[in-house]
């Protein structure tokens, strides 16, 4: 797979963000393992907690659609640091996709990112294997 390709639908998805609060972009691409891309950006609200992160505005807009397999996600941020998904992203990302086989890439630039599995961000996850 083509990474940049990924980071760069990461920030062309930035461009939407709707961050007035934080003033915290953030931009993700999310590949299904069929090859299509899903792009989201975080959307804010007035009474912040419904704010949803780029990352799962991604996931949303694909499961609505349909889609259960994910090959991986690039996630990109205003700042030249890598960032990271929060907590509960990840956890959204363990619903849907293999530990072993997702990749998550964090991009600071088109050129610079790092790839992590979901395994690595995510050990001994809950899932639905517990209940
Ligand atoms: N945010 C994301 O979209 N993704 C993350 O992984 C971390 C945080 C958003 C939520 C909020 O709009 C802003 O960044 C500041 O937390």
């Amino acid at each position: 797979m083509n990474f940049e390709k990924l980071i760069e639908e990461a920030y062309e998805a930035k461009k939407q963000s709707y961050a007035p609060y934080s003033g915290f972009h953030v931009g993700a691409a999310l590949l299904a393992l069929d090859g299509e891309i899903y792009r989201g950006c975080n959307i804010e609200n007035a009474a912040y907690s419904p704010t949803n992160c780029a990352e799962r505005t991604a996931f949303f807009k694909a499961v609505s659609e349909g889609k259960r397999e994910f090959a991986a996600i690039a996630i990109v941020g205003d700042k030249r640091e890598f960032l990271a998904p929060c907590g509960v992203c990840r956890q959204v990302m363990s619903e849907f996709c293999d530990a072993k086989q997702f990749k998550i890439i964090l991009a600071s630039s088109k050129t610079e990112y790092e790839i992590y599995t979901l395994e690595e961000l995510l050990p001994q996850s809950f899932s639905k294997d517990n209940l």
